[in-house]
């Protein structure tokens, strides 16, 4: 063989490869093509986060695939925005590291930091975190855990038909985010394990959940301060804690949480149905504007409920009042059965009442012989309809 074939060779490959990619009609960035294995164990972080880096400059819309197959990926971080439209799309499963150890202290396992105008769509993600709950529920020293998909100050998100099971703490949360829909996503992991909450969702506007299954050990969905204009609809909850505002008011200065509704949705065995919680502790906090409408309740112990005496182990906060102030809460037209007697619970501040609270169309009973009650305190608000339990609203 002549000296010049030995370089012409591998010089004509290049150039095919390099005419492959730039020809394609769509900018398919395989995490295969990059080094990542379908195996289950070979780690293909690198291979993911070069597939991302590839089509983040992508000068026409790409996709990151993630094809059938098991990907073994530790913590990564995707970081944008990116130069076009980009699509993750999965269709095989992401575990995390069975070693719970591997995280550190990071607090997160996958983390999209400031893309816009991006979907993440189908795939399961493992974060195998049984381990991690057995440490907890041993009461060892542990880490604090870390969330399973996080996007923080995103922008023109869409996430669509992605399941998450078994997280450490968090399935999904969203932090600083604009304009995002999540739709037909399922949230799973056992009834008992430790504040494995569904959704989480703080300091974001303009932020909706269609069809979305959450059977988790903690909130199916948490609202943190600053959320506004939430809305939330045919979410199936439970096991879980239920859908809550809060917790709130822990720190004093705290932005509010306005315009959230929640409707057509339902609750099986949950701890809760729906719930706005406040730390008894000042702040200017507030939540407005909230609407629970056409709910299902099966079987749930607080269908109802307000609670602004936060204070677990009355540590911090025995003798305070929440400063959170709760004002245009609506409950209309919600049915079905209360595991626990008082299936309504509104415990307003005693500092600040609630107010403008409307009941309307309710209808829980409770199964064991005696009929079901409500208790408030400090809340005062409007009666429309038939409302059972007897409402204790006042006026
Ligand atoms: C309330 O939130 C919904 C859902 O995001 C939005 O469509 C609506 O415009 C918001 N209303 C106000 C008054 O901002």
């Amino acid at each position: 063989m002549s000296r010049s074939s030995n370089i012409a060779l591998p010089l004509l490959f290049t150039l095919l490869t390099f005419i492959d990619v730039s020809t394609s009609s769509s900018n398919v960035f395989n995490v295969v093509s990059f080094g990542a294995k379908p195996d289950g164990v070979t780690d293909s972080t690198a291979a993911f986060l070069k597939a991302w880096q590839s089509a983040c400059v992508s000068a026409g819309s790409a996709t990151v695939m993630v094809p059938a197959g098991t990907f073994l990926v530790k913590g990564i971080t995707f970081t944008g925005p990116c130069k076009s439209k980009l699509k993750f799309q999965v269709a095989g499963t992401v575990v995390a590291p069975a070693d719970y150890k591997a995280f550190g202290n990071s607090g997160y396992w996958i983390l999209f930091n400031r893309v816009s105008k991006m979907s993440l769509v189908g795939g399961t993600f493992d974060a195998r975190a049984s381990g991690f709950w057995a440490c907890r529920k041993s009461g060892q020293n542990c880490p604090p855990g870390v969330r399973s998909i996080t996007f923080n100050a995103a922008t023109d998100v869409i996430i669509s038909g992605v399941k998450s099971i078994n997280s450490q703490i968090s399935h999904m949360t969203l932090k600083g985010c604009t304009n995002v829909a999540v739709r037909n996503v399922k949230l799973v992991a056992p009834g008992n394990s430790p504040n494995t909450d569904g959704f989480g969702v703080q300091s974001s506007t303009g932020i909706t959940f269609t069809g979305s299954t959450v059977q988790s050990g903690d909130d199916c969905v948490s609202i943190g301060p600053g959320t506004r204009n939430v809305l939330i609809s045919k979410l199936k909850c439970g096991p879980g804690h239920g859908v809550s505002i809060g917790s709130l008011a822990k720190t004093l200065n705290e932005d509010g949480v306005e315009n959230v509704t929640l409707s057509s949705s339902v609750f099986t065995g949950t701890q809760n149905g729906v719930r706005i919680k406040s730390w008894a502790r000042p702040s200017n906090g507030f939540v407005k504007n909230v609407f629970f409408q056409d709910l299902i309740m099966k079987n749930v112990q607080n269908p109802i409920i307000i609670d602004q005496n936060y204070c677990p182990s009355k540590e911090d906060c025995p003798t305070e009042q929440s400063g959170v102030a709760i004002s245009q809460v609506t409950y209309k037209n919600i049915q079905g059965t209360s595991a626990t007697q008082q299936a309504m619970n509104l415990v307003c501040s005693k500092t600040n009442p609630c107010t403008g609270i409307t009941l309307q169309d309710i209808k829980l009973t409770y199964n064991k012989g005696t009929p079901a009650t409500s208790y408030c305190f400090n809340a005062q608000g409007t009666n429309l309809g038939v409302i059972q339990p007897t409402s204790c609203l006042k006026r």
